[in-house]
Order: structure tokens, then sequence, then C-alpha cells
């Protein structure tokens, strides 16, 4: 089963129980320990669901939506997802496991249901709809979590593949005009590899400088991209002041030119305690039987 605490904890605060007595610690931690504080205070008890997990976002104005790229985060710290849960290692777009027959039963089966129940309550909401997915093996769609936000690392792999001037789509949405606009979708994959700090997820270390920068200009249409996220600059150059600290996303021609791509680039940048993940995309690579 799975122990979830129900408050906000930087995407930590979920425990997968293989027996009673690791539930029973999961318990202990949240509630006895307070380890997230108040988050901890309620939890949720739910069913373990095998399958793949992957993240589709929605544009919603009111009335109309438009589904972004499909893309699959890496929560687990350690390669072939083991250790525990961060805020994510990396990510890439678009997710081979949300073929068209997925997406189609995403949209009855829980959109069609959300917007009714929208309706239905009279809430007001535009924005992103951000549903976290478990695809089982026969292909349906289950719910782990939406949030009202854009997903990190997922949108660092979504937006760059969207054509389209963001403004336009951002006032298109506010204004309830979305049934008016066209997501134009570059069919190259992206992929991003997040660097991090030596500690992360657990206490991590702050303040190392950081090397190679330079050789990514990071200008609009680059094959690499870079995204910081705990980093600050200092005078003299960019320092760590975060456990997630780079992504590092590069573009291809497929997820195995993106994953080339990106590893190299990775290679050229150096802090020290640096670590990241090697196998993001493995999934969808292994699939292919390329890895
Ligand atoms: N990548 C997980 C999230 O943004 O919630």
């Amino acid at each position: 089963m799975v122990v979830k605490a129900e408050g906000l904890a930087s995407g930590k605060g979920v425990y997968i129980a293989q027996d009673f007595e690791e539930a029973t610690f999961a318990v202990r931690e949240l509630m006895v320990e307070k380890k997230f504080g108040t988050s901890g205070e309620r939890i949720v008890v739910e069913d373990f669901l095998e399958g793949e997990e992957a993240t589709v976002m929605v544009l919603f104005d009111g009335a109309s939506y438009l589904f972004l790229p499909s893309s699959q985060d890496h929560k687990k710290v350690g390669e072939g997802d083991i250790g525990p849960n961060t805020g994510g290692m990396g990510a890439y777009s678009p997710a081979p496991v949300v073929d068209e027959d997925v997406l189609r039963r995403v949209e009855k089966d829980i959109i069609f249901p959300l917007l009714e129940g929208v309706e239905r309550e009279n809430l007001y909401y535009r924005g992103v709809l951000y549903l976290g997915l478990m695809i089982s093996k026969d292909k349906t769609p289950w719910v782990l979590e939406f949030n009202v936000r854009l997903g990190d690392p997922e949108t660092q792999v979504v937006l760059p593949r969207i054509r389209n001037d963001w403004l336009e789509v951002s006032l298109a949405l506010w204004e309830g005009k979305l049934h008016t606009m066209r997501l134009e979708v570059t069919p190259e994959a992206m992929l991003s590899v997040v660097l991090a700090s030596r500690g992360y997820p657990g206490h991590f270390e702050r303040g190392k400088r950081i090397e190679g920068l330079e050789a990514f200009p990071n200008r609009p249409g680059d094959a690499v991209l870079l995204f910081h996220a705990g980093t600050v600059w200092q005078g003299d150059g960019y320092y760590t002041d975060g456990g997630r600290v780079l992504n590092v996303c590069a573009f291809g021609k497929d997820l195995e030119e993106a994953y080339s791509r990106a590893y190299e680039a990775v290679s050229r940048i150096h802090f020290e305690g640096m670590y990241y993940r090697r196998d993001i995309g493995f999934r969808a690579l292994k699939n292919r039987g390329s890895r």
C-alpha cells in the first residue's frame, strides 16, 4: 500500500509499504515523529498501483481545454527508480506510454468527468491542470494526483517543444478563447537531466562554484538549454544554492539523440559534489530495445 502525508511535503511525504511493518513505520514518522510537521497530521492510505507513471498537463479556460505534450518525470533519487523520492531528477517528452488510446481514455474517463464536476459545483478555474497518472499494463490511466500548476521538471521539456508564442496561448487561456488556438508541437523529443547537490534529497551542500556554463549560451532554438533551479550569481560566476541545481535539457530528432546530447552537455558541467541519474528516459529507451 501507499501511505502519504495529506499536506505538502516537497514530493517526499510518500511511503511505499511492502508490509504492515513498513506501513507502521510510515505512520509513525508522519504522525508521531511529525517529520513533515502539520502536513502529516492527516494521512492518506491507498492501494499500490503497478504500471508506468506519466504526466499529462492540460490548459483549461473554464470551458475548453488543450492537452500539452505528454512527459515522464523520474522522482526517485537512484538509477532504476530506487531510493527516496525527490522533487524530480529528470524528465523527457513525449512519453511513448501515453499513446493515442491512452490519451482518449484520459479524455473520456478523467477530463470529461472533471469538466462536468467543475460545472456542477460552479467552480472557477482557468489555468493548468497537472495530471499525475499511472498507466497500468492494460493501458488504463489512473490518477495519482492533480495539481493546479505546471510540473517540475516536466515543464522544462514540455514548453520548449511548443512552437506557439506562449504569451498568446496564455492570453487565449485567460480570455476563454482556447478553442481558437492550435498548439504547434515540434516532433523533436526533449530530455532533461537534473544536476543535484551532494546530500539531496536530505541535507545538501550549497555554495559550490559551477564550471562549464559558458559552453551553453541558452538562446531560443539552441539544441541544449539550461534551466537554473538552485543557483545564485555571486559576481564572478554561478554557485550552487539548492538541492536541485540545474536542468540540462536537450532536443533530439528522437529520444536517443536527446539522451546523447543531454548527457554530453552534462559532461561539460561540474561542481563539487554534483550528482545526477544516468538513466533518464530508461523506460522509453528500453522499450525501443536500444538500451
Ligand atoms: N514533477 C512532479 C510535480 O511537479 O508535481
